[in-house]
């Protein structure tokens, strides 16, 4: 009972930032993402009576309190209704908690690994809804290219869809990575505080327009106004981080730098702009067609140490190219 999954991280246009319940990991608003293609997450699950506990094996090392997964291979087996322990061994291709989502293809792999080895033909939105109680935007990583994740008001009615497949629209995320140490407070504690934001009842005001909007952006392929928007919204994800008590930076002087330049750039004529998750790292989005010059920009910039380039992704898929 060995099953093996693929998941992509994600980048999201509209973010998920506060939740309305925590056990369930509702979220506060609906949010749009991207799945990315070049950063993967492998997971493999074996359920096997002879396994007297659940044993967590994270890029090569074994992980001593692996409570959050052992929580969603609980959720899985209850559903199965499988009392067997697991052999959980996974990988990530980029560099973990930092501003990749790598909590997203993570409880994704997962979720679709653990279901498929204990024989459960789950539909895509079970699996995203059973995904989402592992961590919220891993509901994302579920369904291909462009996604929507719909934020409902109970559990089954909060799971994302597929907007338009990963061929839909040519455009790139290239991640400039300027720090890949781990983050010193992660993205389930900062979004905790979001509510102590004063910024944070105005910005659920005017969510629903921004979902429609980018939306509409999307659906006429509509870059300019579509990278304008989604800049504002990171500015304003990290407005409302700042404005937190305690107070969350997740900016490194590098980070600024690299903005100030992402804007130079654009009054230099090349349309390029950025967004960001919960780290120091940005993301900038760009048009297939420009990325040689992006590319080139980004040579002559020392602070950053590695870009990844992504195409839009698929979403999470069965393999079997097994890790043990
Ligand atoms: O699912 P979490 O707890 O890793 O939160 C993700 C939060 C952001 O990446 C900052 C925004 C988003 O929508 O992905």
């Amino acid at each position: 009972m060995k099953a093996t999954a693929v998941a992509p991280a994600s980048i999201a246009f509209i973010k998920y930032w506060g939740k309305k319940n925590e056990v369930l990991r509702l979220p506060q608003n609906g949010s749009i993402s991207m799945n990315l293609d070049s950063v993967l997450t492998t997971t493999s699950v074996e359920f096997k009576d002879e396994y007297a506990q659940d044993e967590i094996i994270l890029n090569g090392k074994r992980i001593a309190s692996g409570e959050r997964v052992i929580k969603q291979l609980n959720l899985v087996r209850k559903l199965a209704g499988a009392d067997i322990k697991a052999k959980v061994v996974t990988d990530n291709n980029f560099p973990t908690a930092a501003g990749i989502a790598s909590s997203a293809s993570g409880f994704a792999a997962l979720t679709m690994a653990a279901a498929a080895a204990l024989n459960l033909d789950l539909p895509e939105k079970e699996l995203s809804i059973l995904a989402r109680q592992g961590s919220g935007s891993a509901c994302r990583s579920i369904p291909s290219g462009f996604v929507e994740w719909i934020a409902g008001a109970a559990s089954d009615s909060s799971y994302a869809v597929s907007l338009y497949p990963p061929d839909y629209w040519d455009i790139c995320d290239v991640i400039a990575i300027v720090n890949d140490e781990e983050k010193e407070i992660s993205s389930s504690v900062g979004q905790k505080l979001a509510s102590t934001s004063p910024f944070f009842s105005a910005r659920l005001a005017n969510i629903g327009n921004k979902i429609k909007t980018v939306k509409g952006y999307l659906a006429d392929r509509n870059f300019k106004s579509f990278g304008e928007l989604i800049e504002a919204e990171a500015l304003e994800l990290m407005a409302i981080m700042m404005t937190s008590a305690p107070a969350l930076i997740y900016w490194r002087p590098e980070t600024v730098k690299l903005i100030k330049k992402i804007m130079e750039w654009r009054r230099l004529g090349l349309d390029v702009y950025f967004t960001e998750d919960a780290g120091p790292n940005l993301h900038i989005i760009i048009e297939g067609r420009n990325l040689e010059s992006l590319s080139g920009e980004l040579r002559g910039i020392k602070e950053v140490k590695r870009v990844i380039v992504n195409k839009p992704g698929r979403g999470a898929a069965l393999t079997n190219r097994h890790l043990f």
